[in-house]
């Protein structure tokens, strides 16, 4: 079972901008997030993740890096930094770091001397291309919407970035490149910090020639090109930054990797790979994708024998070969209770449910800011109130494309990124708790109801409920490290597994919808001493464990021993 303490860990994902403000000005930062880390150490997990905080001009929220060594000016200080790691270390946490090596802000001084001349010694650092027919080098499309060219006049060349126009790609081709980012890899870890997020990491390489793909109508956010996803060489480069860099620190990585299928995910995470500790798969996260070509905005309801098949391939695939990165919720994702859970009539027991699900797969948990109080999606009325780049993009050009606009923002409301970015809800006071300032985004409106100081107050919260999971996390190895066995694969509403390990079972029943179907203890179990761990519903009396009515989104997790 190769115990590491990063697969016993639980992960937190911080949204900085959006999680504490300190100054008032509406704006989330590094003294924000100190200020709250005694909540996080009472919710009882061990990783903080934060999302870029690196200096940028936050055209996608950091995620467009103009000095990697540097913070962001509205997020504080390298002081404040030193300080936030600090006393996160106090308190026996973790700092992961979210690291943007596909490209740079267009604003990171590398690419204003690459865009200067032709001849520029930084001009390899990026991708430049002459057009082709007048047009772009190739047709491929951006994340963000339109091409991955931008054209610069005063050099007549194109450069190219998979996302905004803001974040030209690197050339990792150029050992210039590389052994820059080495050195800056090193010196956050000489730092202190304990891991990385690696963004975008599948995509550093692109095809040889950057030729046209086949289907450049097949939306790269439903299925990444060939073109620019997984290649062969993203391993050697991988590799390359472990041996050199990664290999001498205890660590923990995480690359965000779309596209891919468990068997492929091996070569990142394969025991013996010597690259990356987990990845985050996408398979389940376009189950509510109408199709490939329309991309992630054109929904269809999902299916739950979907979700099993997925979630069991990659449960099995990886089971002591490799490991996995569980999550439902991040900040390009609607909210999982709004999207697989029902935050109108059941919000809390099928916000239990989801976490009771991420919790005791096989893998490490993630819980993104907000998740733990059950926060849903929000519906901005009108355009103006959104702020995602990619959410702006997509409804320019579906205006563009003649699209009513009840239609776009349908799309919008269900799947913008935005949803997941509202400030967090900590107190019923003005904007939550968040600032006493205005926000950078507005309040979700529901935070009277939803917000920290209740869901502490109440101990049938889904806040408790989730420190409840975090506890028995660290309690019984067999959460961590037991093998997964699908139960019932065929049935629509109940999602029910074991985890085995040596002389003790989980057995895991979850009902995933609102009707109270019967769950049938499979053959080759028996009721008899089992104990149960956490549900989200009091169990009745005199209840028969073989023939189990279960109540809309109910959760029970029980263990027995051998
Ligand atoms: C990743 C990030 C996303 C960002 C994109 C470009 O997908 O999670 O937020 O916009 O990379 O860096
Ligand atoms: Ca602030």
């Amino acid at each position: 079972m190769n115990p590491k303490w990063w697969k016993e860990s639980v992960v937190y994902q911080i949204y900085p901008i959006s999680f504490m403000d300190s100054n008032g000005d509406g704006i989330g930062d590094l003294q924000g997030i100190i200020s709250k880390l005694d909540y996080l150490k009472d919710l009882g997990v061990d990783v903080i993740w934060v999302c870029p905080i690196y200096k940028s001009p936050n055209h996608d929220n950091g995620y467009d890096i103009s000095d990697y060594c540097d913070i962001m000016k509205e997020f504080g200080t390298m002081a404040d930094f030193d300080l936030m790691l600090k006393e996160i270390h106090i308190r026996g946490m973790k700092l992961m770091m979210d690291l943007v090596l596909n490209h740079t802000s267009h604003e990171h001084p590398w690419f204003l001397d690459s865009k200067r001349s032709k001849d520029d010694p930084k001009r390899d650092f990026y991708i430049w291309r002459k057009g082709k027919n007048g047009g772009p080098p190739n047709n491929w499309e951006s994340y963000f919407s339109g091409s991955v060219w931008e054209y610069d006049p005063e050099t007549d060349e194109y450069y190219l970035h998979l996302y905004s126009k803001y974040q030209p790609d690197l050339n990792w081709e150029n050992p210039e490149v590389i052994e820059k980012l080495h050195d800056m890899v090193e010196w956050w870890l000489k730092k202190g910090v304990d891991g990385f997020r690696f963004d975008a990491i599948a995509h550093i390489v692109k095809q040889q020639g950057l030729p046209d793909a086949e289907n450049p109508h097949q939306s790269p956010t439903v299925r990444a090109y060939d073109m620019f996803s997984n290649l062969e060489n993203v391993h050697t480069l991988l590799q390359n930054l472990y041996d050199k860099v990664l290999y001498f620190y205890d660590i923990m990585t995480v690359g965000e990797t779309s596209g891919l299928g468990p068997e492929q995910a091996l070569d990142y995470v394969g025991d013996g790979r010597r690259e990356l500790n987990m990845t985050f798969q996408f398979e389940h996260m376009f189950l509510d994708a109408a199709s490939a070509g329309s991309g992630k905005w054109d929904m269809v309801p999902w299916s739950l024998i979907e979700l099993k098949k997925i979630m069991s391939n990659w449960q099995i695939v990886l089971h002591n070969r490799g490991w996995n990165a569980n999550y439902l919720c991040n900040h390009d994702q609607p909210r999982s209770v709004s999207r697989f859970g029902n935050d109108v009539v059941c919000r809390v027991p099928s916000a239990k449910m989801l976490a009771t699900f991420i919790h005791t797969l096989e893998g490490t948990p993630y819980i993104y800011q907000g998740e733990e109080i059950g926060m849903t999606n929000v519906a901005f009325d009108s355009i103006d109130e959104y702020r995602d780049v990619e959410t702006l993009n997509y409804y320019e050009e579906k205006r563009q494309q003649g699209v009513p606009e009840e239609d776009i923002m349908r799309a919008i409301h269900n799947k913008s990124r935005d949803n997941a970015r509202t400030p967090m809800q900590w107190d019923a006071t003005e904007n939550a708790g968040f600032t006493t300032g205005q926000p950078w985004l507005k309040v979700n409106s529901n935070y009277m109801e939803i917000n920290v100081v209740r869901a502490m107050k109440d101990p049938d919260s889904i806040y408790h409920y989730y420190k409840k999971l975090i506890e028995l996390r660290k309690k019984h190895k067999v959460i961590v490290y037991g093998e997964y066995k699908l139960l019932l694969p065929l049935h629509e509403e109940i999602y029910a597994y074991t985890r085995t390990l040596e002389n003790e079972q989980l057995l895991v029943i979850l009902n995933f919808f609102g009707q109270e179907p019967v769950f049938e203890m499979p053959d080759g179990l028996e009721p008899e001493g089992m104990e149960l761990l956490i549900s989200n519903f009091e169990p009745k009396k005199g209840e028969d464990l073989t023939r189990l009515k279960l109540r809309p989104y109910e959760a029970r997790v029980y263990l027995k021993r051998f």
